[in-house]
């Protein structure tokens, strides 16, 4: 199982310190099997690789430029970058950047080019409230697997982020019958073997025993819960118990 932390904009310097207790913790017994990836804010992510020499967690970015080459694009950063100082992941399409604009096709943009980097992507998905209250919600991930994925041939470094918008810190999660059942739905959609999938909105300790219950899920991307080591780690324990 994968636990991806997205600490969005959040972090400093000071906040390395909590990390200790994560990387006791990913060296003892009861990870069992769990593979823990921090995304943080481009500024921490080399710190962080550092700070994780000794384990085995592993480290992505939150976003990345569309472009493979360096140019002239004042305030980005692309996936090439991303891996020359260590990374090995990168979250593209998250609703809070689909919100600011980020379309279908420039998330396929994002993707290829992250794979030609050598990064593992985590594509995320989801459908907004209104968008569920219209049952459209099938109809939203399909477009949204069928163009960011359009022309990608090689899906074997691709995991997807199932992130229902209404769900992202709002501490409402999906009924498990309704989440077992889009996950189905999204696996059918690839032939052959199905990426691995993820689930992400609201995870937290309390709701681990719920969630964890879906067989079919790979891991956790976590937001809010992810910046509390304590929380990290009781979501981490509690999945195995
Ligand atoms: P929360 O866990 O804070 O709801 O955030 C989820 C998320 O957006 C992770 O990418």
């Amino acid at each position: 199982m994968y636990f991806v932390a997205n600490w969005k904009m959040f972090g400093n310097l000071k906040s390395i310190n909590t990390l200790d207790k994560v990387i006791k913790f990913s060296k003892s017994k009861e990870i069992k099997k769990g593979r823990l990836i921090y995304c943080p804010p481009y500024t921490l992510l080399t710190s962080f690789f550092k700070k994780f020499e000794n384990c085995l967690i592993d480290i992505g970015a939150q976003n990345c430029h569309e472009n493979d080459n360096y140019g002239p694009h004042t305030g980005f950063i692309n996936s090439r970058m991303l891996k020359s100082i260590g990374a090995n992941y990168v979250i593209i399409g998250h609703s809070e950047n689909r919100k600011k604009g980020e379309t279908d096709k420039l998330i396929n943009l994002k993707i290829k080019n992250a794979i030609k980097a050598k990064l593992k992507v985590i594509f995320c998905i989801g459908e907004t409230l209104t968008e569920k209250k219209k049952g459209k919600t099938r109809l939203v991930l399909a477009k949204q697997i069928r163009l960011g994925l359009d022309k990608i041939k090689k899906r074997s470094n691709i995991f997807i982020a199932y992130e229902p918008v209404w769900s992202i810190g709002t501490g409402h999660i999906p009924k498990p019958k309704e989440l077992e059942q889009i996950v189905k739905f999204i696996k059918k959609k690839f032939k052959g073997k199905s990426p691995k999938i993820l689930y992400g909105g609201s995870v937290s300790p309390q709701n681990i025993s719920d969630l964890k219950k879906i067989n079919s899920l790979d891991g956790f991307l976590i937001g809010g819960a992810s910046q509390n080591p304590k929380k990290f780690i009781d979501i981490v324990k509690k999945t195995y118990n």
